[in-house]
């Protein structure tokens, strides 16, 4: 048996302590890097019309820093979205960029994910500084060269005055501090959801953003890609720092061969789908770094009351009896997987039913057990989206390139009778619309030719006009904002408004490329403050609350962002420089080549050939005749005298060709001028 020595023994002690303290050491750490939170939840919702909507939820939470004002080591949180907060000291911040418009007709426009996530197309960005009032427009500049760099897009274009507002009111609550600028003719593409999903902890290699094959995220009807920041700490609310949601919602299209054979007539039976027919690939893992990793599968009221009317007799087992099949199998639908719980919203809107969220928890599958949610539909149902109460749309009415007007019409969806408890008014029901809107420069909007008409009757403007907020544009410097508060009946059944506009000129050089498109105006945003799209879902362990969920329950108001308008503007025509140089460089051409023409030319030796050549030409015939003459006539022969009507002939010629090279010239000099 071999003994070790002495020093080996001590030497061994002192490596195991080293080890034991640094693993102390380590979990500390682990302790310390608990405060910044990540977790990721994916909601999924069949619409009515045979489409799927998927909306990814990642929230990154940094603790307060101004602990440490020295900087902090980041474990989950982006380091460059902290520093941002920072350096530019943004309170709120909002950037979306977005393809395709939301349908708020078959998609909703009373929920969350309609009022906060439907945007309009392009990039649109609001932010609101801590900054004093003076340094706010430079922050601004700051934050959108800043961004431009992190998201690989034109955001820098916002800088300019002419693109971006302060609203005061209809927008947002902090106002003052706050910018709002949109680019609706910005492309959204792969390169910038790469930047965003390097925020993200594990950015798409694990965990639920795995899903977001690009090809079939790019191939939808609609994606939005968002990411919002709020500091609270700025406000002096210590208890909370920086927090991080990065959202996209998606839109697509599920393969419907099945869908199209089976039923006749206007009922067509929803396409089947699961998560790797509609992204191309399964969720194998968690993000490990997430606290939480939820897959939801969301059940509208509109559905789930068709799904009871069926169901009547065993509506108490469907409801009640979490974990049985049920929930699995129902006349309409298949579930590959069954849920790990069910969640029922906590008061359904409309009088319909509430809504159902099936909770999936992605932590119990791994590579050899991927998480592949299936829904196999098997008979036809037809439900409708919650609606907001009036459906707004915003058209260009008018011809010609001097001027026109914009109207915006609200159509009633009906379902405004279900809230007229909420917003009575001194014994009269009132609704409330804002509206804010912002018009380029270069439409000139006369806002005091705003008329309302209410069900096609025209109206006092002062009858329903209740606030209203306008500066008008200025030239190059800065665009058009309107902000109105409108109160109409609540039985009203339609109302439009229409503003007069002048359509400017630009400079030449302000023109963007390909103008012979039109100009954009950007899309009005329409909100109803009395209205609140909040789903409130009952969950049974409320300590550990999705943070998709609590979104969902915070009050924010129904909100839909009208159509980009598309205004032609006079432009000139760009193909006039090119014709304007060929013409020149024609008459160039020949101007010179006439002149070098004529100045080379040497007149003496021309006329000598000239003769020698009449001469040989015209001397045999001529002499033989000559001869023949004076033989006829018994003369004597005498040789001819030189051609002097030749060479004044060449020296006319000559004249009228310098002539007619000067008088080129003249004119030329003259019509350049
Ligand atoms: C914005 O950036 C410029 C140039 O880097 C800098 O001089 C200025 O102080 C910054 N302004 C603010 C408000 O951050």
């Amino acid at each position: 048996m071999a003994r070790f020595p002495r020093p080996t023994i001590s030497l061994f002690l002192i490596l195991s302590f080293q080890i034991i303290f640094s693993a102390i050491a380590f979990g500390s750490d682990f302790q310390e890097s608990d405060e910044e939170e990540f977790s990721e939840e994916l909601l999924l919702r069949p619409l009515p019309d045979l489409k799927v909507l998927a909306h990814f939820h990642f929230e990154s939470r940094a603790p307060p820093s101004l602990s440490n004002s020295h900087g902090r080591h980041h474990h989950l949180f982006p380091k460059a979205i902290a520093q941002l907060v920072q350096k530019f000291r943004v309170k709120e911040m909002e950037l979306s960029f977005t393809q395709g418009r939301w349908n708020y007709d078959r998609w909703g426009g009373f929920d969350p994910i309609s009022s906060s996530n439907a945007k309009p197309p392009g990039v649109e960005l609001w932010a609101a500084f801590d900054v004093p009032q003076y340094l706010v427009d430079a922050s601004w500049k700051n934050l959108t060269h800043t961004l431009s760099g992190l998201f690989c897009a034109s955001i820098n274009f916002l800088e300019s005055s002419t693109t971006y507002s302060a609203p005061e009111w209809s927008f947002h609550p902090s106002s003052g501090s706050l910018r709002y600028g949109t680019l609706p003719r910005e492309a959204v593409c792969t390169e910038n959801l790469t930047p965003w999903l390097k925020l993200l902890p594990c950015r798409d290699k694990a965990g639920l953003s795995v899903l977001m094959d690009r090809p079939s995220i790019y191939r939808g009807f609609y994606h939005s890609q968002q990411l919002r920041l709020t500091s609270p700490e700025f406000e002096g609310r210590l208890e909370s720092g920086i927090v991080l949601k990065q959202t996209l919602t998606v839109v697509l299209q599920p393969d419907s061969q099945r869908a199209s054979n089976t039923y006749s007539s206007e009922t067509k039976l929803q396409p089947s789908w699961s998560l790797s027919s509609i992204f191309g690939r399964k969720v194998t893992s968690r993000c490990v770094l997430a606290k939480s990793s939820n897959v939801y599968l969301q059940l509208e009221g509109g559905l789930v009351t068709e799904l009871e009317n069926v169901q009547k007799e065993n509506v108490i087992s469907w409801i009640d009896n979490v974990g049985s099949e049920g929930w699995r199998t129902n006349p309409f639908f298949d579930l590959s997987v069954n849920p790990d719980s069910v969640l029922r919203e906590v008061n359904g809107l409309h009088g319909s039913s509430s809504s159902v969220l099936y909770k999936y928890s992605v932590a119990k599958y791994s590579d050899s057990r991927p998480f592949d949610l299936g829904l196999t539909w098997k008979s036809p149902v037809v439900w409708s989206c919650p609606q907001a109460p009036l459906h707004a749309s915003r058209f260009l009415i008018g011809s010609g390139n001097e001027r026109g007007a914009i109207a915006i019409s609200l159509i009633s969806t009906g379902s405004n009778e279900h809230f007229l408890g909420a917003n009575i008014v001194e014994d009269r029901c009132k609704l409330e619309v804002d509206i804010f809107q912002v018009v380029p420069w270069y439409v000139k909007v006369y806002y005091h030719t705003l008329r309302v008409f209410v069900d096609g009757q025209p109206q006092a403007v002062t009858d329903v006009v209740e606030k209203m907020r306008v500066s008008p544009s200025e030239d190059k410097v800065s665009p058009g904002v309107m902000e109105l508060v409108l109160k109409f009946p609540c039985d009203i059944k339609s109302a439009a408004l229409t503003l007069e506009f002048d359509k400017g000129f630009l400079h030449i050089d302000e023109y963007p490329p390909d103008a012979n498109q039109g100009f954009d105006i950007p899309s009005a945003i329409i909100s109803f403050p009395n209205f609140h799209a909040r789903t409130h879902y009952f969950e049974d362990n409320s300590l550990k609350k999705s943070p998709m969920l609590s979104m969902f329950q915070e009050k924010s108001r129904v909100r839909s962002y009208s159509e980009v308008l598309l205004v032609p503007l006079t432009t000139p025509d760009f193909s006039m420089p090119y014709n304007v140089i060929t013409i020149t460089c024609t008459a160039f051409a020949l101007y010179f080549g006439s002149l070098l023409n004529v100045l080379r030319r040497r007149v003496g030796e021309e006329e000598r050939f000239l003769k020698n050549r009449a001469a040989k030409k015209a001397s045999r015939l001529a002499q033989l005749l000559s001869m023949l003459s004076a033989k006829i006539r018994g003369k004597k022969w005498e040789p001819p005298q030189s051609p002097s009507a030749s060479s004044s002939f060449i020296s006319l010629k000559l004249i009228v060709k310098v002539v007619l090279v000067t008088g080129i010239a003249i004119a030329w000099q003259y019509y350049s001028q």
